[in-house]
């Protein structure tokens, strides 16, 4: 980072997870899957799935109150709201500024931003940038997710995967040389078609054909996006670690994005990292998007697994197809 700018660290984070377990064995129930076969092709036990009455800005906004204690940030010294999603409230108003309601962050700016999995890596590249500057002081990014509201629950190709919740950060000026020290984003638009939710945009919108044929769920070829996963995760964080002219070797704590245990080993062995330095929750939470990486970082945090100048790379991948990483010295 050139020496005009200023260190970016993250001063606290907190997530919210719904209390409604959905376990592999209530899936049996419901599609024609096996608790021995989400095991072993995923590592995913159970999820956590919201009631009909909560929101993702519900969530998002639980999550926030508690990085704004951790950091002690009142609401109004925020300046910027960011809200990494692909299940907003609604289309508009953004669900960020809905959150901004909530919190009483009455001085910050609010917006959505959309790149899928890889949404919140996406969220703390464009915070960093803005207090970086000088332009902002506090920024809160959010991941947030209520996947379970656009899951076909008959398709058990993607209904297994997915589970609910939402993390946060809140960044803000740290000392020289601590904090975030690098960030790379990627994307390759032309992978677009492997993970879509076709309709209710301008391309399809809503009508009674496009409900007919379940074109408001998650539609996913499962292999394209896991052998893409497998390739981009190890270069991503390669890629984010040479940007700051660290090595794998430095790495104390890698918090990838939760969606196959596969994915995530196949990448830390690729990366010659052993299991012992990389946060897995994926088992009890499943995979939640945008929500995935700040929930594992608030959870290895809380217990005191990520310590004072650490070395943390942050790594995820999804929709877009979209990839990003991020090295923070903690
Ligand atoms: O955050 C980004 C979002 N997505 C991902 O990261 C997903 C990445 N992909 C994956 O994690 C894996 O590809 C899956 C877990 C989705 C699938 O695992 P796989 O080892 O790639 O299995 P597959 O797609 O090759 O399917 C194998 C078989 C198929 O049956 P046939 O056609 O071989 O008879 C599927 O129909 O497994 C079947 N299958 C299931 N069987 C039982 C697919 N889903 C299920 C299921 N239960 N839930």
């Amino acid at each position: 980072m050139s020496d005009s700018l200023r260190s970016v660290g993250i001063l606290g984070t907190g997530s919210c997870l719904p209390d409604k377990e959905v376990t592999n064995y209530d899936l049996e129930k419901i599609v024609d899957t096996s608790h021995e076969w989400i095991v072993s092709r995923t590592g995913i036990h159970k999820r956590r799935i919201v009631d009909d009455a909560t929101a993702t800005s519900d969530l998002s906004t639980e999550a926030a109150k508690k990085a704004l204690e951790k950091a002690n940030i009142k609401p109004e010294e925020l300046d910027l709201i960011i809200v990494a999603t692909v299940t907003p409230d609604m289309s508009f108003p953004s669900t960020a500024c809905i959150v901004q309601s909530n919190l009483g962050a009455t001085n910050a700016a609010a917006f959505d931003l959309e790149a899928a999995c890889s949404g919140f890596l996406y969220g703390i590249s464009i915070g960093q940038q803005f207090i970086a500057t000088g332009m902002y002081k506090h920024v809160l990014v959010i991941g947030a997710e209520t996947l379970s509201k656009i899951l076909n629950w008959n398709d058990r190709n993607t209904c297994v995967l997915f589970g609910d919740g939402a993390g946060a950060v809140v960044l803000g000026p740290t000392e020289k040389d601590k904090g975030i020290l690098s960030t790379y984003l990627g994307a390759d638009g032309e992978g677009g078609k492997f993970l879509t939710l076709p309709a209710g945009g301008s391309r399809m919108p809503a009508s009674v054909q496009t409900v007919e044929e379940n074109l408001h769920y998650v539609k996913m070829d499962g292999s394209e996006v896991f052998k893409f996963a497998v390739r981009i995760m190890g270069n991503a964080a390669k890629k984010a670690l040479d940007m700051c002219k660290l090595d794998v070797a430095d790495i104390d704590y890698l918090v990838p994005h939760q969606a196959n245990i596969r994915i995530i080993s196949s990448a830390a062995k690729r990366l010659k990292l052993p299991m012992d330095k990389v946060y897995v929750n994926l088992d009890v939470y499943g995979n939640m998007s945008a929500a995935s990486i700040p929930v594992a970082l608030d959870e290895a945090v809380s217990k005191g697994e990520i310590k004072k100048d650490d070395i943390v790379v942050l790594v995820g991948f999804g929709g877009g197809l979209t990839w990003g990483s991020c090295v923070i010295k903690w």
